[in-house]
């Protein structure tokens, strides 16, 4: 089915007004109009910082003082940043009884601070260190005031509990989300490029389970073509308000989004 923006976010907001259980997987791109770069794409992070270099486990065994010079840039950033209108969006849809949880892959802890309560950090939080020598852990603000790079008392350089390229997923983490996709009737699927696995797997195994796979995002993806049924073209921040309006106020006129199959 194709249609015009408006009538394509009709749909998605029909989907989520029936009240089914709804679950968001988040990307870098709902963060974006917060102010923190994605990873890919020009202006990327990714673009500067040459991940082989700075964000696998390898080159943090390697040279955790060089890993630090790009956490520690991260770290300004994140403390920068507040909620956008897309986060406190979902939180909204998680209080009106229509979202059930979030599984997000930032680290940013931007759900959260809208308000979200069910929030899934699949790659893991930057709210503590941990010690990858004798496996002591710190809260991060405090060990970072110490210095740059921040040491456990045993000596080693701190890792923020976060996954790096060459990672586990966190284990409850990874247990949660793949229930999650498994008994969901709709996965909205928000800002990101699903090009980094496992969890650019949840979307299809959301839909091998029955679920119904809503895309925002201004670009298309490697699932648009294939596991979305509803593409809403544009940024997270414009579409999230208009669906929550939309819902609450059905066919008032709301602005926005192009559908597959
Ligand atoms: P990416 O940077 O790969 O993708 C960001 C996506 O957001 C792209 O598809 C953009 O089109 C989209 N986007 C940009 N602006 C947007 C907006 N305003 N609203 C909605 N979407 C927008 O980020 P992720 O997919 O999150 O992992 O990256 C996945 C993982 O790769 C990250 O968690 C990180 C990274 O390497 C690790 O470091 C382990």
């Amino acid at each position: 089915m194709a249609g015009s923006r408006n009538d394509l976010q009709r749909a998605a907001a029909e989907v989520l007004a029936a009240g089914g259980k709804t679950v968001a997987l988040t990307g870098a791109g709902i963060s974006v109009e917060s102010g923190i770069p994605a990873f890919r794409g020009s202006q990327g992070m990714w673009e500067k910082f040459d991940p082989a270099e700075y964000a696998t486990i390898g080159a943090f065994l390697r040279n955790p003082e060089k890993v630090w010079e790009m956490l520690s840039e991260m770290m300004d950033v994140l403390l920068g940043a507040a909620p956008n209108a897309a986060h406190r969006g979902l939180a909204e849809l998680e209080r009106m009884g229509l979202l059930r949880s979030v599984i997000t892959q930032n680290v940013d802890g931007l759900h959260q601070a809208a308000g979200s309560r069910r929030v899934i950090e699949f790659h893991g939080s930057p709210e503590a260190l941990v010690c990858i020598a004798c496996w002591n852990r710190y809260p991060s603000a405090e060990k970072v005031r110490e210095g740059i790079p921040p040491r456990c008392g045993c000596g080693a350089i701190l890792k923020p509990d976060i996954v790096f390229f060459g990672e586990p997923i966190p284990w409850g983490a990874q247990e949660d989300a793949e229930a999650e996709a498994r008994s969901c009737s709709v996965l909205l699927v928000i800002g990101t490029s699903a090009q980094v696995a496992p969890a650019c797997e949840i979307p299809r195994q959301a839909k091998e389970h029955g679920a119904r796979v809503i895309e925002i995002n201004p670009e298309e993806t490697p699932l648009t073509r294939t596991v979305t049924d509803l593409h809403i073209q544009g940024g997270a921040s414009e579409i999230l308000p208009c669906l929550i309006q939309e819902i609450l106020s059905p066919h008032s006129g709301s602005q926005s989004p192009s559908e597959n199959h």
